[in-house]
């Protein structure tokens, strides 16, 4: 039953425009994937929003309503998109590039759609994703200068294509590793590193720098240091806007964050966690390189840490020896394979093991989550919740969460606060699971 303090939502009119900082595998995969959906040419599985459900009330009153029918969220009719890409290719040249789509179900018939999305200049450097070279690059003396440009980009965009609300999704590659330092404390430390060029002011935060200041949510889909660090956080609060991430949580990591939590729940033991991939496409080619790699390497490590806590129970996790590889293997594309070997222990110490092979496709499990977190990202900024949003951790490796919290990793324990949140913001009871009521004499 509703309690009567759903927050003020404002209606989601008009055209959102969805801008994707890159115009590779995942954002052509997502954006293609659209409008196959849009014209009925294909069902959108894998997007909690389009094809999820939600619980409201007891387990006795049979109300489990789509949350795209409970919650105000924009029409995918309403979407349109717009890009970044130091490579030149339209969408359609890029989603061929990227060979993730069929091209005569997927992409021939929606070829003058794809080829009309060209990508605007970006701001790349080639010191930030070494195995890249890029030629739509836009020119600028300071990263100052560089973050105006972008934001003109967006002011333009929203102008031209008559949107009403616009949200930005980094789907660009992965940067080297970057450690906040005194650049990112403060506004005017980080303005000033922008002046300066600071090196350790990457092109990713000038994006989210110049979305927050036009007023534009911003999501990071990649591991790399983006809006995760103080100077950005109080901007994107003192701006009113929604920011989160990182990194999709999409193949490998995701099983790990279901498999662990159930060695945790039944006190198993794990002695070892060993994971490696091969991968053929531009992002495995992007990993290849070692400092791109190490923020990749560090984003998926943490998850395991967290969840089974060594501190709490050091006799099953202290020893525990966790190790992550990503191997770039061309033949393979998009179409990636994702080996776990687990060494697990229970009763008396007697050793198990567990083997996990999943050959996946690393942008059909992205595009989807693309979706979700635009229209997620969205409706968070029409509810007025800004700064961080925990909430949808659901998507990311590694959650951003604030100062002084830990995050959480479980994929289960996410989506029961994905859900909650959509029920706090209508208004409707949350659900603990206690239960206890339907035990009770009335
Ligand atoms: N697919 C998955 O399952 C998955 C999961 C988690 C994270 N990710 C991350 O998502 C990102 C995209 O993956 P992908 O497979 O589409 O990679 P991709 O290499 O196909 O596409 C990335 C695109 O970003 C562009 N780019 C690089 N720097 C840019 C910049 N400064 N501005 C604008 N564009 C820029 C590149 O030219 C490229 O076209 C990667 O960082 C990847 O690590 C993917």
């Amino acid at each position: 039953m509703a309690d009567q303090t759903a927050r003020r939502i404002a209606p989601a009119k008009g055209k959102l425009g969805v801008l994707c900082v890159g115009l590779g595998a995942v954002a052509t995969t997502f954006i293609a994937g659209v409008e196959n959906v849009r014209r009925g040419a294909a069902k959108p599985f894998g997007s909690l929003t389009q094809m999820g459900t939600i619980r409201l009330g007891k387990r006795t009153e049979s109300r489990a309503p789509l949350i795209r029918e409970f919650v105000p969220l924009a029409d995918l009719k309403d979407i349109v998109f717009g890009a970044w890409d130091p490579v030149p290719d339209d969408a359609y040249a890029a989603a061929r590039h990227a060979g993730v789509l069929d091209r005569h179900e997927h992409l021939e018939p929606i070829a003058d759609f794809l080829k009309a999305i060209k990508p605007m200049p970006a701001v790349f450097d080639q010191n930030y994703v070494k195995r890249l070279e890029g030629k739509n690059v836009k020119a600028g003396k300071t990263k100052r200068e560089l973050a105006e440009a972008l934001r003109k980009d967006i002011r333009d965009f929203k102008a031209k294509q008559g949107c009403d609300r616009l949200v930005m999704v980094w789907c660009a590659s992965t940067e080297i590793f970057i450690s906040p330092g005194p650049a990112h404390w403060t506004l005017e430390a980080f303005e000033q590193a922008m002046d300066a060029n600071d090196e350790t002011i990457a092109p990713s935060m000038l994006y989210a720098y110049a979305a927050i200041q036009e007023g534009v949510p911003f999501a990071n889909g990649a591991p790399n240091l983006t809006c995760d660090f103080p100077a950005i956080e109080g901007l994107a609060k003192a701006k009113g806007v929604a920011i989160g991430g990182k990194d999709f949580k999409t193949g490998q990591t995701m099983v790990k964050t279901v498999l662990a939590p159930m060695f945790k729940a039944r006190m198993l033991g794990v002695a070892g966690w060993y994971s490696t991939n091969i991968l053929g496409n531009r992002d495995g080619e992007v990993l290849d390189d070692p400092e791109s790699f190490k923020t990749k390497e560090e984003s998926k490590l943490g998850v395991l840490e967290y969840i089974l806590q060594p501190k709490l129970y050091p006799e099953l996790y202290g020893e525990m020896y966790h190790k992550v590889r990503i191997n770039y293997y061309p033949p393979r594309g998009d179409n990636k394979e994702g080996w776990d070997n687990i060494d697990i222990f229970g009763w008396l110490g007697y050793p198990m093991q567990i083997k996990v092979d999943f050959l996946c496709r690393d942008s059909i499990l992205a595009a989807p989550l693309v979706l979700d977190l635009a229209l997620f990202f969205d409706l968070a900024q029409r509810a007025g919740m800004s700064g961080i949003q925990e909430w949808l951790s659901f998507y990311f490796k590694s959650p951003q969460t604030a100062p002084g919290l830990y995050p959480e990793h479980d994929l289960f324990i996410q989506q029961t606060k994905l859900k909650n949140t959509l029920r706090y913001l209508m208004g409707e009871a949350q659900i603990t699971h206690l239960g206890i009521e339907y035990y009770q004499d009335a």
